[in-house]
């Protein structure tokens, strides 16, 4: 089983002015490259059996073998974020959702403000490097917000990631430096609800 980094569905510039171009291009072929070797490394052994797709194996992250379970959780969940990060987002982004998402907003938040309001500061918030998530739980079939660490993928708590923002400083330093409100402030006006909707729908 071999990783490979995916292409962008969309140019490097396409986000502008929202994120730049060069932000987009390093966090790309720089960052996200390096989860998917880190993945391929971890997994280059040949007494590991292939265990499914990696949705699969972050869903169930305690039957990887211990001795890499940290490499795999890390450069795996770095792999997969990374991958539904580019997609969550579009040049034709933004705005407010309709649809089975925008309802399952209403419902679980009150609103889309507050939804809003609750996935900014809860990301802003985050100490150190990690992630902001829109989840589904399938178990309740309710969405949430949860923040994760450093890599660590929301699959590894049995919870389905829909939306997802990047809150490591590889991703807005060069543009933003330390104004990390302006880079949150920027990707609400590129979020692809299309994308976050079908997300939804194939739970
Ligand atoms: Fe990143």
């Amino acid at each position: 089983m071999k990783f490979e980094l995916p292409k962008l569905p969309y140019s490097y510039d396409a986000l502008e002015p929202h994120i730049d171009a060069k932000t987009m291009e390093i966090h790309h072929t720089k960052h996200h490259q390096a989860y998917v070797n880190g993945l391929n490394a971890a997994l280059d052994n040949p007494l590991l059996q292939a265990t499914g797709t990696l949705e699969e194996i972050l869903a169930d992250i305690s039957a990887v073998p211990e001795n890499i379970r940290g490499a795999v959780n890390f450069h795996g969940g770095g792999h997969d974020n990374h991958s539904i990060f580019w997609n969550n987002m579009s040049p034709a982004g933004g705005g407010k959702p309709g649809g089975a998402i925008g309802d399952a907003i209403d419902k679980a938040f009150g609103g889309f403000d507050q939804f809003k309001e609750r996935f900014t500061k809860g990301s802003m918030g985050i100490q150190g490097s990690g992630w902001g998530w829109l989840v589904l739980s399938p178990k309740t079939g309710m969405i949430d917000f949860v923040t994760m660490p450093n890599q660590t993928s929301p699959r590894t708590a049995g919870l389905v990631p829909l939306l997802g923002l990047d809150m490591w400083e590889h991703a807005f330093y060069i543009l933003r430096q330390n104004r990390k409100n302006e880079y949150v402030d920027a990707w609400w006006n590129v979020v692809n609800w299309d994308d976050v909707e079908s997300r939804l729908r194939s739970v």
